[in-house]
């Protein structure tokens, strides 16, 4: 979800009006996934990168994304979708984390569009937390090395049970991935 500042700054506004900008357009990509059968939406929302940058801009990204969960929570029941997390949800101020877990809870029973939001997320932070869980299951003796199989070892992302991306959109246009751990390198189309 890039390119909301420079957006911004091309429009002579500040940062914050790109970002509520933004948050708009994840309502359109959300309905337009919808109707075309879409099966899964993974929104990388918030990198752990983006805890440096300064404190009102986070605290704005923060107020926003609790004011979509409350705002579109029913509609996501109503429109059969089920919202998903990854990332590292704990370093969210309490008050996020509660209203995501309230927003997860309620549409855990849904089985249209999967949402899924890259919060706090890195790829990196990903593998890493893995492999935490995975050396700590192997001292409980739960797991042996011989037993680390790509299949075994993708049990413990946080992306379990999702399939790899078939399209990756960078809404900037830039062409790099940026910490997004996906299966497959993006490739550079000529527009
Ligand atoms: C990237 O734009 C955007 C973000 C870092 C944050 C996006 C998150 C929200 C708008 C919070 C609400 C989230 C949801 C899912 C509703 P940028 O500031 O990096 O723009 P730039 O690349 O032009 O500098």
């Amino acid at each position: 979800m890039d390119g909301n500042g420079r957006w911004a700054k091309q429009k002579l506004l500040n940062r914050i009006s790109g970002h509520l900008k933004g948050v708009d357009a994840v309502r359109e990509v959300v309905t337009a996934c919808r109707e075309l059968g879409i099966k899964i939406l993974t929104l990388y929302a918030f990198s752990t990168e983006n805890w440096k940058r300064p404190k009102d801009e986070v605290a704005a990204l923060m107020g926003l994304l609790k004011e979509y969960l409350i705002k579109e929570g029913g509609e996501m029941l109503q429109n059969n979708i089920r919202l998903r997390a990854i990332g590292k949800i704990e370093d969210l101020p309490m008050d996020v984390q509660e209203t995501l877990q309230e927003t997860l809870k309620k549409t855990e029973r849904c089985d249209g569009l999967v949402l899924n939001l890259a919060l706090s997320y890195s790829g990196r932070s990903e593998i890493i937390h893995a492999v935490q869980r995975l050396l700590f299951e192997s001292q409980l003796g739960k797991v042996k090395p011989e037993e680390v199989t790509l299949h075994r070892f993708s049990e413990y992302l946080w992306t379990r049970g999702i399939p790899d991306p078939d399209l990756l959109i960078r809404t900037s246009g830039e062409f790099r991935i940026s910490n997004f751990s996906c299966g497959r390198w993006p490739i550079r189309r000529s527009m």
